[in-house]
């Protein structure tokens, strides 16, 4: 199959399999697609190890580093990180900490041990995100994707002066168009179906806006809700040159994902996730808990901004899921949860994706035939 993204990237298919786990993206790699590594929840120097797996284990294929920098948070005029860490925590209201202490006890979640204290703050400022970067441009990289806006002007630069495409994500074509400005190569037009931060508007309308928007010189990939042969023939009948894909790769043997947030995401169905700033203060696509139901309730004080969300919840959520609760626990996932009933290898998906794709295209061409 040839687009402009597999002569861009000399991949076989134009799937891109955005994952926090090192394991799913060397395997969709190696099958033909392109492996994306989120490279938010490591250190620089834990990404450091992950990038070199991942470089022993691809085959030499083509992978790409995914980092949060937001355009816009709180503290963003904070300086450095060390400082940032102990101002933004400073900024957390007590009204927000007895909420999710009372939430967490009328559930009977169990406090931390003496594990040490979580990542609170993890990659999504500017302060945090640059190591990250920095670590990734040390690999042989093809791609350096950024969520929450365009990246910093200087970061497309390094990375253009390392070889390495750019590709942003985008809810709407005037961020889209934004991103280009910036000197982004490659739009990742994410539909409100997806998994993760993620807008309101759907894949279907959206993809094609964008398409139009950004003109023809740019490359765009249709993300949200794709999990079928049949809907990356959709995304590419849109006008994609490709899709890019999260929520499915969370249930695949590689995936690194807790036995029991697997079974739950395997039960699930596609009204199961709510649109929440429960986790982090932007909106994001989750499974539907009670945590997401308690946050929408008369009694929540409302979620705090990025990155100030996320501070406050970190340990609840590392006791939450260490306690098992099956009431509270939420993971981002996106619509496409009800499709994901099996767990395969991840080569599997990426074949199933490709015979379905063609199965759509030639049940098209026989009705065009038709005529
Ligand atoms: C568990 C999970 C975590 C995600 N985290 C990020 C992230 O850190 N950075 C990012 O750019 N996108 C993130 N996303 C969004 C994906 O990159 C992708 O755009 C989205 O999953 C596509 O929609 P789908 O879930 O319907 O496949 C995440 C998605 C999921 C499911």
């Amino acid at each position: 199959m040839r687009t402009r993204v597999t002569e861009l990237f000399g991949i076989e298919y134009p799937i891109f399999a955005f994952s926090h786990c090192r394991d799913v993206v060397a395997a969709v790699s190696r099958a033909g697609g392109m492996g994306v590594l989120g490279a938010l929840y490591f250190t620089p120097e834990e990404l450091e190890i992950e990038l070199s797996w991942i470089d022993e284990h691809v085959g030499g294929r083509p992978y790409g580093v995914d980092v949060v920098m937001p355009a816009k948070y709180e503290g963003a005029d904070l300086g450095d990180a060390s400082e940032l860490l102990a101002r933004l925590q400073s900024m957390i209201p007590e009204r927000h900490k007895r909420f999710v202490e009372d939430l967490l006890a009328e559930h009977g979640v169990e406090p931390l041990g003496d594990e040490g204290a979580g990542k609170a703050l993890l990659g999504w400022t500017d302060a945090t995100g640059r190591p990250q970067v920095e670590v990734a441009l040390r690999h042989p990289i093809a791609l350096l994707a950024n969520a929450l806006g365009p990246p910093p002007v200087d970061v497309v630069e390094q990375a253009h002066a390392h070889g390495v495409q750019v590709a942003g994500l985008a809810s709407n074509a005037r961020h889209a168009r934004k991103q280009v400005e910036a000197g982004v190569d490659i739009i990742v037009a994410q539909g409100t179906e997806a998994g993760g931060h993620t807008g309101d508007v759907s894949t279907m309308v959206l993809v094609p806006e964008v398409v139009d928007a950004v003109g023809e010189d740019t490359i765009v990939l249709a993300a949200g809700g794709i999990g079928r042969g049949r809907q990356v023939a959709a995304g590419m009948a849109l006008g994609a040159d490709g899709v890019w894909t999260g929520s499915i790769w969370l249930t695949v043997d590689e995936a690194d994902t807790p036995e029991r947030q697997r079974d739950k995401l395997l039960r699930a169905t596609s009204r199961d996730t709510v649109r929440s700033r429960s986790w982090t203060g932007k909106p994001a696509r989750m499974l539907r808990t009670a945590w997401t139901e308690a946050w929408e309730s008369e009694k929540s004080p409302g979620p705090l901004p990025m990155p100030l969300q996320f501070m406050l919840i970190s340990d609840a959520l590392r006791r939450i899921n260490r306690s098992g609760d099956g009431e509270l626990a939420t993971f981002p996932v996106g619509q496409i949860v009800g499709s994901m009933n099996q767990v395969k290898p991840a080569a599997q998906v990426v074949y199933e994706l490709m015979s379905e794709y063609v199965e759509a295209i030639e049940r098209l061409n026989a009705i065009t035939a038709a005529d």
